[in-house]
């Protein structure tokens, strides 16, 4: 899959391309990154990007120009990509947008910066993103959050192909509790569950930790969640001992 980034600031991403996970699946040829520096596109010795608002106001705005001519330059050396501007009016960012995302042979980020875009870049793109309900200075730390999230969706590159699928959110529910030695630590035991070396149990348990976990701390998430048979009786157990 691959992945680039139109930016303002690309050192802001190069130090987390080139670590960990990311770094490997690179050297694998799981994944390549493309950062392209907007500046470079600029048209004007100044190389200017960004401009006053048309009707005054604070601040200035990225200008539609130079992000057209990196998207074009984009498009010509590697056809295909899917456009998505990073804005805090974006659609929400969740595993799910992640998923689909991961499915995409080659997407490309653009990063807004200061007070806004131009809203005609709106038009260039496929898709808006933002990852939560607060303001960042600009798209690049959003960029790498998405980046994160997909990239570890890539088939091969977590290596471990397991994993993904037992994770909070998968399924709409939050992860159950983890623990490794010792077990007792400070008064604070492992659960017996996990110790006794019964799968049925282990499974029965951690879905039902999973459950209480997310009633618990994501009711919102609850809404949207389907229970079969034994998540019902699970559930009817966790409000017994509630009460
Ligand atoms: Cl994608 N950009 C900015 N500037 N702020 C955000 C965001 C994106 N997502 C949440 N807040």
């Amino acid at each position: 899959m691959i992945f680039t980034v139109l930016t303002l600031f690309p050192a802001m991403l190069e130090s987390f391309l080139g670590e960990s996970l990311i770094k490997k699946a690179q050297e694998n040829g799981l994944l390549q990154f493309n950062v392209i520096n907007i500046r470079d596109f600029a048209t004007d010795i100044h190389r200017t990007c960004d401009d006053a608002p048309f009707g005054g106001g604070a601040g200035m705005v990225m200008k539609v120009e130079p992000i057209h001519r990196a998207m074009e330059h984009v498009r010509k050396e590697q056809p295909g990509a899917r456009f998505v501007l990073l804005t805090p009016h974006g659609r929400i960012f969740d595993q799910q947008a992640a998923s689909g995302f991961a499915r995409v042979p080659h997407l490309a980020l653009i990063c807004g910066r200061y007070e806004g875009v131009d809203e005609r870049v709106s038009a260039l793109v496929e898709d808006e993103v933002s990852i939560g309900d607060y303001v960042l200075s600009g798209g690049e730390a959003a960029a790498l959050v998405v980046i994160d999230a997909v990239a570890r969706l890539v088939p091969g590159v977590l290596g471990n192909e397991e994993s993904p699928s037992d994770e909070s959110f998968h399924e709409g529910l939050l992860e159950y509790p983890q623990y490794t030695r010792p077990r007792q630590y400070m008064g604070m035991a492992v659960p017996e569950a996990l110790l006794s070396g019964n799968h049925e149990e282990i499974k029965r348990w951690r879905r039902k930790e999973s459950l209480r976990r997310t009633v618990l701390r994501r009711p919102d998430l609850m809404e949207r969640f389907r229970p079969d048979k034994e998540d019902s009786m699970l559930l009817r157990s966790i409000m017994e001992e509630m009460d």
